[in-house]
């Protein structure tokens, strides 16, 4: 909400549901409002959703919600005819609406063919979303770059292994993702803070070299991996040649600043322009001052392209990076 107001002069913004959405009105009309926030991408901010159109629940007889909503969409013709269109349904917990995710996209399948629309759920060029909370229906429309995100509620959902190690792989698939990434370009990669060893076993998948640090235990699956170096060591305590790492992805939970400290030290390491993804622990009341703090020591020797509170990150960011030339 801080940065909201911050991006956004004159903007209020209005709890809905706690600790996950917030109504913005803004001052200024739509598109500068969207202007506004893309023009610095906002750290937590994940998804926004234009409100082109509402239903108040508890004045609308039951069987009237879906023909409203289909109606609403319907008066959206001009913006989805002839486009590849996504609806995403939202429903936050306790909420009046009836009906479930899957009747409500049954229903609107046969409004969109009407009004010459191609359903698509996996590469629209617009999205329809629509959010239940409490007694309210909310409708808007946007492209995927306007919402910020193509999963509901900027929600990227990925499927768990049988063999999955740890929780964290999901941040660093997320963040291949959310930065526009292909970790199978990379050939030489460091992971620090690596065990038990979720990301390390995602590079490994797409074919990158790794050596893994920490002073835990890699788990077992990963012994022998013909393209693991795993040195079971503080990352304080180990010195590369230069040039030897064109990926450095790092994962420590540790005070940001100790990390800063470390990242750093190794960055003699790195080649020109290598990528480095890291998380930065948020432990103290201000997370926006520890954010640009972070980032203006590594600036001395780093491009940080982006700063992004992930979906899968809990009390931590994410830092995108490449090294500076
Ligand atoms: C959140 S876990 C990393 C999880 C890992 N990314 C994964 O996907 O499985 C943090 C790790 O950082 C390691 N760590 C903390 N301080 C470290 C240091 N100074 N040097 C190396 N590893 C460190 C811890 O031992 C711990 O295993």
């Amino acid at each position: 909400m801080e940065e909201v107001r911050r991006s956004i002069d004159g903007s209020a913004v209005r709890i809905l549901a706690p600790a996950e959405t917030f109504i913005i009105e803004s001052p200024l009309n739509r598109e500068e409002t969207l202007r506004q926030l893309q023009m610095q991408p906002p750290v937590f901010l994940r998804h926004i959703q234009p409100i082109d159109g509402s239903l108040n629940l508890t004045e609308t007889e039951e069987s009237a919600v879906l023909p409203l909503l289909a109606n609403i969409v319907g008066q959206a013709q001009e913006i989805l005819r002839g486009r590849r269109t996504a609806v995403h349904v939202r429903r936050a917990e306790g909420c009046a609406y009836p009906h479930s995710v899957f009747d409500t996209k049954t229903s609107l399948d046969g409004v969109l063919r009407d009004i010459g629309a191609t359903a698509d759920q996996r590469s629209p060029e617009i999205i329809v979303s629509i959010y239940a909370v409490k007694d309210q229906l909310y409708v808007g429309f946007g492209t995927p770059d306007e919402l910020m995100s193509d999963w509901p509620g900027g929600a990227i959902r990925f499927q768990r292994e049988e063999e999955q190690i740890s929780r964290a792989k999901f941040k660093l698939l997320e963040a291949e993702r959310a930065f526009g990434l292909d970790y199978t370009q990379y050939r030489e990669a460091i992971d620090i803070g690596a065990a038990p060893g979720g990301w390390t076993s995602l590079l490994l998948e797409r074919g990158v070299s790794v050596t893994a640090i920490d002073p835990g235990a890699m788990h077992p699956s990963l012994r022998n991996h013909p393209k693991l170096t795993y040195l079971k060591r503080n990352a304080s305590e180990v010195k590369f040649k230069p040039n030897t790492f064109d990926l450095l992805v790092c994962d420590m939970s540790w005070s940001p600043m100790q990390m800063v400290k470390l990242v750093l030290d190794l960055n003699e390491s790195l080649a020109y322009g290598a990528t480095a993804i890291v998380t930065i622990k948020l432990m103290h009341r201000k997370p926006l001052q520890t954010i640009r703090d972070v980032i203006a020591k590594l600036e001395s020797a780093f491009i940080v392209h982006r700063a992004k509170q992930l979906f899968h990150n809990r009390e931590e960011i994410t830092l995108f990076m490449t090294k500076q030339y």
